[in-house]
């Protein structure tokens, strides 16, 4: 679906969330640096990082998204290409990774696993990965296909109104597909009329994944800034902003305990 619909107009805005400002400022050394952004959109962040870093690459498996960001924002570096394949990026190579908007959350657990491993490989050791995921503990506060809430006015409840039979249908396809394991869960949520299966981990669980790929989890802020500590939930946050360290040992996983 990424690949083959252009989705620029949905995304194409410059507007961060309060966890992004404060996590771009806090590790301003790091972002100042050689940085990867996966899954740029239309370059909603991308914008901030071509200002900010010494050399910026960004990646979508989406041509009209990559296509945006290269006439937007033409001194960063921009290709098409899939997060899962980092062959093309040597190791040790990055001062910082930025995964915004869940961009990981696309993928299953084993391809998550091996990806946040591949991360680690080509970023420098003590260089930073700063990622959003969705937050299982918010999936009982999920809409519902019929829910009309948030329609501002009458032409917007008509407009949501109108859309519930495709995503009522689009439910029914994907709901044998969800999962809940004790790690995580894969949910078919909302986003683009329940059309995707997404992601869905625990504070905890997000940095104990951290900590087992060789990431010394730094922090967990919720998506309006605020810290999120050991066994909090933070369930009224749809999503939560991770940023752990590339830990120093020699890739068997291992780094400091987590956070
Ligand atoms: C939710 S949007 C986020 C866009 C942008 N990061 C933002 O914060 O606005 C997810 C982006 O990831 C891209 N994407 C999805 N799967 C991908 C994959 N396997 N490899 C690279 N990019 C991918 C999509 O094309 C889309 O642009």
């Amino acid at each position: 679906m990424w690949r083959n619909k252009n989705f620029v107009r949905h995304y194409a805005s410059r507007t961060l969330r309060p966890a992004e400002v404060i996590l771009l400022v806090r590790h301003a050394g790091a972002f100042s640096g050689r940085v990867l952004e996966l899954g740029i959109g239309a370059g909603r962040v991308t914008g901030y990082l071509v200002e900010l870093a010494a050399a910026v690459h960004g990646i979508d498996v989406s041509p009209a998204m990559v296509d945006y960001c290269r006439s937007t924002y033409p001194t960063g570096t921009f290709t098409v290409a899939d997060l899962r394949d980092m062959s093309g990026f040597e190791s040790e190579h990055f001062d910082a990774v930025l995964g915004a908007n869940n961009v990981l959350d696309v993928l299953g657990d084993e391809e998550r696993v091996r990806v946040l491993r591949d991360l680690r490989r080509i970023l420098k050791p003590g260089g930073v990965l700063a990622m959003s995921a969705h937050n299982r503990a918010h999936i009982p506060y999920l809409r519902k296909p019929t829910d009309l809430r948030g329609a501002r006015n009458l032409l917007r409840a008509a407009g949501k109104l109108a859309l519930i039979p495709l995503r009522v249908r689009n439910r029914r396809r994907l709901l044998p597909f969800e999962r809940s394991e004790a790690d995580y869960a894969l949910v078919n949520d909302d986003a683009h009329d329940y059309t995707l299966l997404h992601y869905y981990i625990s504070r905890d669980s997000q940095v104990r994944q951290l900590d087992q790929q060789g990431f010394q989890p730094l922090e967990c802020l919720d998506a309006e800034g605020r810290l999120v500590d050991v066994g909090q939930e933070a369930s009224e946050s749809a999503e939560l902003h991770y940023v752990a360290r590339r830990g120093a040992g020699g890739g068997d996983g291992r780094s400091a305990p987590a956070a």
